[in-house]
């Protein structure tokens, strides 16, 4: 099993395991594009022989972004210079719990010694899926945030596997920041 850097002939089985968990729609083939050809992405994944089996995205963010994504304009100095986003991660299914997605995050953290890392990481059912990994390598919850995905989820621009029909999105965001030590 290896780490290497997301490729164009990765993009269908990323997009696909994308649409399993986050729900047709929410991650897109272009997104995928992007981060390949961005110099402010970088793209993992973890491959087993020659098989996807998950995933990493991250970015270079600016505070003012992530201050207009979080309508919050009261965000702490953490969030300043030098930031990384860690903006989603998959493990496919079979391949969950036996430390993949350890192994990707701290590969994140040894590119980017110097950086603040935040994640706005995704909550389901009230339960935040990435929490025990992401505690243990030191990241701190800073705040929970209702309505990140609200908008787009009510108007049916992605089909969230958690919102049920008629309902509203329950689906709610917490950001969380590991600063350099
Ligand atoms: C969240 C997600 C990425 C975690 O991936 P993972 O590879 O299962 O994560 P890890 O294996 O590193 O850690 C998960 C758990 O397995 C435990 N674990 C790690 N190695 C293990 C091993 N060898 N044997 C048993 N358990 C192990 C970890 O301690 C952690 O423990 P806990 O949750 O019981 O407290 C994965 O479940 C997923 O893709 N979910 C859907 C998408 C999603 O929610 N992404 C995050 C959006 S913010």
């Amino acid at each position: 099993m290896r780490i290497e850097k997301l490729l164009p002939i990765d993009v269908l089985t990323v997009n696909l395991l994308a649409d399993k968990v986050f729900g047709k729609g929410y991650l897109t083939k272009s997104y995928f594009l992007n981060a390949i050809e961005s110099r402010n992405f970088q793209g993992y994944v973890l491959r087993e022989n020659t098989k996807v089996i998950a995933f990493c995205i991250v970015y270079k963010a600016k505070r003012e972004d992530l201050i207009v994504k979080l309508k919050d304009d009261s965000l702490d100095n953490y969030f300043s210079e030098q930031l990384i986003c860690l903006d989603t991660i998959v493990v496919s299914d079979a391949y969950r719990r036996k430390g993949l997605a350890s192994l990707l995050i701290k590969k994140v953290i040894e590119d980017n010694i110097d950086a603040t890392i935040y994640l706005n990481a995704w909550k389901q059912n009230g339960f935040v899926n990435l929490a025990s990994v992401i505690n243990k390598f030191g990241f701190r919850l800073y705040k929970e945030y209702l309505d990140i995905w609200k908008l787009e989820c009510e108007l049916n621009q992605f089909v969230c596997p958690s919102k049920k029909e008629g309902e509203n999105c329950c689906c709610s965001s917490v950001l969380y920041y590991r600063s350099p030590k």
